[in-house]
């Protein structure tokens, strides 16, 4: 009895061992590892997309993604960037403490109370001075991956 369970041990492990070197032989084609199907070795060129280009005042502003979400960048912001600690033209159209959750329609959205550090003395929290950190322009572009999320209903 002993034997024969060392022999069905033996015959399985060999039998395991078998399994993983045909596994091993089966290697994956350069071309299947990312999501991009052409070999590693190739420099595809980037998809070429463009910005939305209107130019601020033209009264749009996109969906909130959800309650909280930092809003989306309607308008064309090439001449706006970069951000440098010199120069931040951001600011120059949306620091308005005194029109804090005033918004109108055409008019550039107040920064919100959570962007300063106190709204009275019109002091900004450096934290949010790279207003690109979190607030992006948008393209109409295919998503590499897609994705099923709902956004605010
Ligand atoms: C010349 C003034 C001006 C400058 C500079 C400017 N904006 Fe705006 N921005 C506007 C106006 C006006 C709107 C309202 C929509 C419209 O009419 O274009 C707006 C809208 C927005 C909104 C949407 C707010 C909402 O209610 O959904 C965001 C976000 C924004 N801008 C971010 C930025 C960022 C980031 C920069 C710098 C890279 C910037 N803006 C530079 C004028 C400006
Ligand atoms: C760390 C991320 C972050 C940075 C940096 C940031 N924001 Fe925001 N912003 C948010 C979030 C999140 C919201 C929405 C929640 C809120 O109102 O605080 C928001 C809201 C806004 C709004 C909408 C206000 C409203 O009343 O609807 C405007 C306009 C805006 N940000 C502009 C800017 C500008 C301009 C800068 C740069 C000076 C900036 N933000 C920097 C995250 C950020």
């Amino acid at each position: 009895m002993k034997k024969l369970a060392l022999i069905a041990m033996a015959l399985s492990m060999a039998l395991a061992a078998q399994a993983g070197s045909a596994a091993d032989k089966k290697a994956v084609a350069d071309d299947q590892i990312g999501l991009s199907k052409t070999s590693v070795e190739a420099v595809p060129d980037p998809q070429v997309f463009h910005y939305r280009s209107n130019a601020p005042f033209s009264g749009q502003v996109l969906p909130r993604a959800y309650q909280g979400a930092p809003p989306q960048v309607p308008h064309e912001i090439k001449d706006f960037v970069p951000i440098t600690r010199e120069s931040n033209m951001c600011v120059g159209c949306h620091q308005q403490p005194d029109m804090v959750g005033k918004k109108m329609k055409g008019q550039p959205t107040p920064l919100p109370a959570s962007h300063y550090v106190d709204v009275k003395t019109n002091t900004l929290n450096m934290g949010r001075y790279t207003c690109t950190q979190c607030h992006t322009p948008q393209a109409t572009v295919k998503p590499l991956v897609d994705n099923t999320f709902g956004g605010k209903k």
